[in-house]
Formats: C-alpha cells, structure tokens, sequence
C-alpha cells in the first residue's frame, strides 16, 4: 500500500516454548495456570506489548495488573521497558508507569489493590497477572465493563491459590468454547533444572510443593490462619442459607478505613450459635454511605460494635467515628482493646459455632479464607504478622464480631427456661435463690 513503511523491529524476545499456544491463541480470554518461576511475567507482558504495538485500533489501550502496584513496578515495568525500548518513537511515562507506542497505543500497569486508578476508561486487552492474589471483586466490578466497549481480550495468568477465583476462572476456561486454557506443571515444562526442582522440594512441604510447582488447587492456602476453621465450616454444612430472623435484633461488627476500605459483618446471636447473616464492603465512602447501606436492608438494628481506635477525633472532621455514627442515629459499642493473636484466636474458638449466609457474605468468605501470615522471601518462612491486602479490612472486623459475641450474653431459650422451673430441686437450692432475689 502506497505511504505504508514496513519496518524491521528486533524486540530482545524469544517466547519459551511452553508459550508459543498461548501467543498463538485466537480466543478472547485466556486463563494460563502455571509453576512459579515459568516465565509468564515475561510471557505476558511481551503478549501485551505486541498486542499494543500492532494495535490496528485508533488509541489502542492496554493494561497489565498486579495484585499490587508495587509488584507492578518492581518485576514488570522493567521487563515492559526492556522489552518495548527497540521500538522507534516509544515513550516511557516513570510516574504513570505507562508506555506510549507510535501508533497511539498505549500499555499501562496497575495494581488491583487500587482499582479505581482504572476506573472510566476502555481497554482493548486487559492482562490479571497472579490473579489467585488478586482482590476478585476487582474483575466484576471495574476490568470487565472496560472491556465492553471495543471488544477487548482479557488473559488471568497465576500460581494456584487454593480454591479461589483464579480456580473458578480455570474451570471455567476449560469448559467454555471461547477460552484458551493451559496449565504448565514444573514437571513437565522442563522450564527448570532438574537440580533446581530437588531442592526446592527439600525445603518446602509436599503441599507447599505441589502447589507452587505442580499447579495442585487443592492444597489448603498455606498459612491461612482460619483454613482449617473454613475448610470443615465447609464440610460440616455451617456455610449455607442463613436468613434474616426478624425476632432477633441484628448487629454489627465494623472495620473502619480512613481512606481505605471499611468492611461490615452483619450478624444475629442465636440461642447457642452466631449467625452471620449479611457482609457489607467498600472504600472511600462516608460513614452515612454505610449507615445507608444497612437501612436500605431493612433489618431490625442492634448495636454497631467498633474497634478501639474509632474513639479518636478526626483531624478534619474534629469528631470521632463513634460520634458521626451516634449522629447518624446508630448504637454505637465499642470492642474492648485485645491483642492481635489473641482476638484471631478468639475468633478461632468461636468458628464452630457460626454460620454463614453463603450469598450475601460470599465476598467476607472469600477474605477469611484467603487471609494469610505473610511469607518472608529472605528467611523462607511464614512471619507471625498477618499480610495486610484485600483480605484485612474483612478479617479485622471478623475478629471485633467474635470479640462483641464474647460480650453479648445470648437470649436463653423459652423451653430451657420452663425446663429450669420444672427441674425439682432440694430446699436448699430454693432457699439459696429467694436469698440471691432479695439481696439483688
Ligand atoms: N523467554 C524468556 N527468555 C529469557 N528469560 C526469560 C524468559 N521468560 C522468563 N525468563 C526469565 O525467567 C525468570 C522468571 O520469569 P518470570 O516471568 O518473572 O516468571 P514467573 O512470572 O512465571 O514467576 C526471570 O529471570 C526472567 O527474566
Ligand atoms: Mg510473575
């Protein structure tokens, strides 16, 4: 054609073999399950940086996400950079971690720990790289709508994480006519060293290893702190429907972010069992977005329980937290100050005893089950602090809901009462109960 250059671009790439189906691939989502260490960083973000390069779209936009934005910028955008600098014309945006092409194209990355930075745009193809650590509601809510528009393409790539969301996209993807899906086991990418397989099976777990290398979903989400406690809540039947009782005042435990998110358990206390009937979860609102969510249920309110620090007045506001929800005609309780491990084991023994409304809390459940001790890369060990992510807003408040039970003395049943006054009992117990009514 007439005006059209063809140019010669040598981009310092040479895809892995194990790669070459997905790049190859003609479906429009993709979900690829892979060992650690398999290249699928590199993988992807050369995948977008052609895709974006060649866009024959007028201002294509691409955008690779981490589940952080730090990972983003620490591992990808240097492999972004390296990979797009061959190409004539291309600019490189530091601060925005973005790339510019000369077609107009652009490629940017995100963490999803800060979705809204996304928000309001388009996006012709769309990368959710270690999508098992990823907040899910991130995919729903904000990626998928900008795909609408112009048809873009997404790909999910990760390490499994148990049975989570990135599991449910591989199941999906495999069922499913217009997804590619391919799962790359350490065992037979031949990607790593033999030697380097050994070792790395010396110092983990079976389990460990079999999920980090051999892709296993099964494996329970090592260190999880409430695994154990969600896989028999599971099992035993206690995740379920669990509808409102309208004979029961419904309270509520609260974790409050200034700027971040704030999460809502919303709960009834039963005669020998909490019943976690409602979850409410979002970031950058006001408490009267809150207050109004919880009207707008219709349930019959009992008390609001806080943590300690919502007794601290605001800079901006000169008002505590406790005040502005009293204002907006709420009982406010606050949850006595306990210590981190404690209020975590404390919730741990109250796990038993309490059901879950799978639908209305599936979000809060999601978080229980993924909140985890954060790993140390350099020792190699779990620490005994909890990773602060998508899943902390959610446990927090999980851990004041078991800490108000504690408080709140549940109603004892109307039979047991009768039972207790039919009960024959010897002189001196009546005796001994007439004295405790007239001294009381
Ligand atoms: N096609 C490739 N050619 C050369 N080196 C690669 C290639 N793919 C990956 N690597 C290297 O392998 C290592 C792991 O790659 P990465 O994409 O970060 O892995 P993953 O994301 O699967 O853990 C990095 O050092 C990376 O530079
Ligand atoms: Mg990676």
């Amino acid at each position: 054609v007439a005006g059209v250059q063809r140019i010669r671009i040598i981009i310092p790439y040479s895809p892995r073999r194990a790669f070459l189906p997905f790049h190859g691939r003609k479906k429009r989502w993709a979900v690829l399950v892979c060992h650690r260490r398999a290249g699928k960083t590199v993988a992807c973000i050369n995948d977008m940086i052609r895709a974006a390069a060649t866009c024959q779209l007028q201002d294509g936009r691409f955008a690779y996400i981490a589940p952080l934005y730090n990972q983003a910028k620490d591992v990808a955008w240097t492999y972004a950079k390296r990979y797009s600098a061959p190409i004539p014309g291309v600019e490189f945006n530091e601060s925005e971690l973005r790339i510019d092409y000369p077609n107009g194209a652009r490629l940017r990355l995100y963490g999803a720990d800060n979705p809204d930075r996304l928000r309001g745009g388009y996006l012709d193809g769309v990368v959710l790289d270690e999508y098992a650590d990823m907040v899910p509601s991130a995919w729903g809510e904000v990626i998928r709508p900008m795909l609408a528009d112009r048809q873009g393409w997404a790909a999910f790539i990760g390490t499994p994480k148990g049975r989570n969301a990135f599991w449910e996209v591989w199941e999906r993807g495999q069922a499913e006519p217009n997804w590619f899906a391919m799962m790359l086991r350490a065992s037979e990418s031949g990607l790593l060293l033999a030697s380097e397989l050994e070792e790395a099976r010396r110092e983990m777990t079976p389990e460990q290893y079999e999920q980090e290398f051999e892709c296993s979903f099964t494996a329970a989400i090592l260190g999880a702190y409430y695994g154990r406690e969600m896989a028999e809540a599971e099992r035993s039947g206690r995740i379920a429907h669990v509808g409102y009782d309208p004979a029961l005042p419904v309270h509520t435990a609260w974790d409050l972010g200034m700027g971040d998110s704030t999460s809502i358990w919303c709960f009834q206390v039963g005669p020998s069992e909490l019943r976690v009937i409602d979850f409410i979860e979002s970031h950058g609102q006001p408490l009267a977005y809150y207050v109004g969510e919880l009207q707008a249920r219709g349930y019959k309110y009992g008390d609001d329980w806080v943590p300690h620090d919502a007794k601290v007045r605001s800079l901006e506001t000169g008002r505590t937290r406790v005040e502005t929800l009293v204002g907006l005609g709420r009982s406010v309780r606050v949850v006595p100050d306990h210590r981190l491990d404690d209020g975590i084991n404390g919730a741990r023994v109250s796990f038993p005893r309490i059901w879950f409304d799978a639908d209305r809390c599936r979000f809060g459940l999601e978080a229980l089950r993924q909140y985890r001790t954060e790993y140390d890369e350099k020792t190699k060990a779990y620490k005994n602090t909890p990773k602060h992510d998508w899943t902390s807003h959610a446990a927090d408040a999980f851990r004041y809901m078991a800490m108000a039970w504690k408080q709140l003395t549940p109603p004892t049943k109307p039979t047991d009462a009768i039972a207790e006054l039919l009960k024959p009992r010897t002189w001196g117990e009546i005796f001994a109960n007439e004295d405790d009514a007239v001294d009381g």
